[in-house]
């Protein structure tokens, strides 16, 4: 029997042996506030934060008032989440163990799906299958922020000693990739620097319009 799993172990490995990833990603929640701030009752919106790691985006989705479940493949990174999660965020913040392209949740019940960094590290066969995935549990009105790792992107991973890597897409691959399992794409390119100094170029996303 073969099975084709998508969760590289190494993540599993960086999560039980350090500390990594508490920080949130302003940019990332920058977005969620600018689309769905406003609207009279947060707590009515169900948010999907996939590999969630120790659940930094996922808690601040939180705190901001929304109903918000983080899911990640490494159970290391899951109990680490859970840990850090403060009292007040029990009853509306929820973390699971769990994979990307088989998510465990009913059709068209999420309202926003968000990812910092999961789809590009995922084989290019198995992001798409996770899109596919996104786009099954997303409401037809549902969108996803993304921030993906662009060209120009030096794959230093081995320097940091986390994870396996990730993609960096040009703007047209990264165009492709996200339109055929949304109608609406906005990509705008933007640089970090991260904890080693490098910089890092990434895209963006805003997906709207799941191709349902
Ligand atoms: C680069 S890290 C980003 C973590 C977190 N979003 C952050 O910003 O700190 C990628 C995360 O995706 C998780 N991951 C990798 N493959 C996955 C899969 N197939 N399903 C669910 N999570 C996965 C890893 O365990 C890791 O926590």
């Amino acid at each position: 029997v073969t099975v084709d799993l998508s969760f590289d172990p190494a993540w599993e490995e960086t999560h039980r042996s350090r500390q990594w990833g508490a920080m949130y990603d302003p940019r990332l929640i920058t977005c969620v506030w600018r689309r769905y701030g406003f609207v009279p009752d947060r707590s009515a919106l169900r948010f999907l934060d996939i590999g969630c790691g120790v659940g930094a985006q996922t808690m601040e989705i939180g705190r901001l008032g929304f109903a918000v479940l983080g899911i990640d493949g490494s159970p290391s990174a899951i109990s680490r989440a859970r840990e850090a999660m403060p009292e007040i965020l029990r009853h509306h913040v929820a973390f699971a163990v769990g994979d990307v392209t088989g998510i465990r949740l009913p059709n068209d019940h999420i309202d926003c799906v968000t990812d910092v960094a999961c789809l590009e590290v995922l084989r290019l066969d198995h992001a798409k299958a996770a899109l596919q995935e996104i786009v099954r549990v997303l409401k037809p009105d549902g969108t996803m922020f993304s921030i993906h790792k662009a060209d120009g992107w030096q794959h230093r991973a081995a320097a940091f000693k986390v994870g396996c890597g990730s993609r960096g897409l040009s703007y047209e691959d990264a165009k492709n990739f996200y339109s055929a399992f949304f109608s609406r794409v906005e990509l705008s390119r933007d640089v970090h620097v991260d904890a080693i100094g490098q910089t890092v170029p990434e895209w963006i996303v805003a997906c709207a319009e799941p191709r349902k």
